[in-house]
């Protein structure tokens, strides 16, 4: 295998047939494959059904999730979707709530769209890599992963896995991630899926850097390929990949308002503008300028006046990361009265401030169902607690009376 070379980097990817006997790497991998794959669910759904949609879905799934994340969602969501014809009639809310918690929920916005597609259409599903990759979200590695696993179409998979298994393999020693790199990953991996079982191959790397050679302290004594990994031989592990220049973290500050109203519960939709999580239900949540570093405040310090209207508890406040955004929520449990519009008062760095806001209403016990992102989760969770120790002590304090 030959890969280009690049003038500019210092560690140029140059590798021959020399340097790695790809027809052994691959044996040996297969064989370590076939003995220790694990039966996750989506293998085992494709090799019963051998049906694409339980490929598909399980793909978009792992795009940046871990797989004890996926696994629940993905069991749950096929036995409410068995088909893209099925998903395809759900309304967008239902198709966001079969997968809440997940997170970067929009690339379910776009399978949805796919299954519409395709239903509409009356198509059956691509056959192949470029087929795959004209529907919505799907990209390189989405259509490589389907194309090889439904198909046995031999394009190679490269994701952050399988990067750092390559780079260790020949001691690059080069951030991973990088355009130039990934490109010759591609071709790399190309090469190593252009004969056997491309699927399996794919799945074998991504498999091996998940249980062998993970980032910090990978088990190369167990490594079915350990005797053809440069890294290995120079004891370079640790360099490989290259850490990646931290992104630069941009923090934000929301106050989210629980608002209660007897057995019903307050949510807002939010709209193109919202800065996050666009198009979904969830709390109304409003930037402040507090800084981060502010001290606890039993309530928003303007919240005197609309005491009257509404009453205000502070929960627990909570963290939470959506892209580079670190997030910091407080949270306010809100009394109102669901005949009357709810106006929240609170205190921006400057002035008091007030808004009326269009609330929908739903029953109190549906908002765990009806809440997709853990923005608005965690905050079910603050009300949650809170609402179950104030019942707590309530009962204790009428058995002391
Ligand atoms: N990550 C992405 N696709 C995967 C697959 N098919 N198996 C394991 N991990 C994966």
């Amino acid at each position: 295998v030959a890969l280009e070379q690049n003038s500019h980097s210092c560690h140029i990817v140059a590798m021959s047939s020399e340097t790695l006997n790809i027809n052994k790497f691959r044996a040996n991998l297969t064989a370590w494959y076939a003995k220790n794959e694990r039966p996750l669910p989506w293998r085992l759904m494709w090799k019963k059904t051998k049906d694409p949609w339980v490929v598909w879905v399980s793909e978009i799934m792992l795009q940046q999730t871990v797989i004890k994340a996926v696994i629940p969602v993905y069991e749950s969501f096929l036995r409410r979707y068995p088909s893209f014809q099925s998903f395809a009639k759900a309304t967008n809310e239902e198709a966001r709530q079969a997968v809440r918690g997940l997170g970067y929920y929009r690339r379910f916005d776009m399978l949805h769209r796919a299954s519409i597609q395709l239903t509409a259409a009356k198509r059956k599903f691509p056959g192949s890599f470029d087929e795959w990759k004209e529907l919505p979200g799907i990209g390189d590695y989405t259509a490589s992963a389907i194309a090889s696993i439904t198909a046995g179409e031999s394009c190679g998979v490269v994701d952050g896995n399988v990067e750092r298994v390559l780079c260790r393999l020949l001691d690059l020693r080069v951030i991973a991630s990088e355009p130039l790199y990934k490109k010759q990953f591609r071709v790399l991996m190309n090469e190593l899926v252009s004969s056997g079982h491309p699927g399996e191959l794919n799945q074998a790397v991504m498999e091996l850097g998940q249980t062998i050679c993970t980032p910090t302290s990978p088990s190369c004594t167990l490594c079915p390929v350990s005797k053809h990994c440069k890294s290995k031989k120079n004891s370079s592990q640790a360099l490989n990949p290259m850490a990646k220049p931290k992104q630069q973290v941009i923090d934000v500050s929301l106050t989210a308002y629980c608002i209660v109203a007897g057995d019903q519960i307050g949510l807002i939709r939010r709209d193109e503008n919202s800065r996050f999580l666009k198009g979904t239900l969830g709390f109304p949540m409003f930037e402040s300028t507090l800084p981060l570093a502010a001290p606890k405040t039993k309530r928003p310090p303007s919240q005197s006046k609309a005491k009257k209207d509404v009453g205000y508890q502070a929960l627990s406040e909570y963290r939470h990361a959506i892209t580079k955004h670190r997030i910091r929520v407080r949270p306010f449990l809100v009394e109102a009265d669901h005949s009357k519009p709810v106006t929240l008062k609170f205190t921006l760095k400057f002035a008091t401030s007030q808004k009326t806001i269009a609330i929908e209403w739903h029953p109190l016990s549906k908002t765990e169902e009806l809440l997709v992102s853990n923005l608005d989760r965690k905050a079910l969770k603050q009300l949650n607690i809170y609402q179950s120790t104030t019942k707590k002590q309530t009962i204790s304090n009428q058995t002391r009376l």
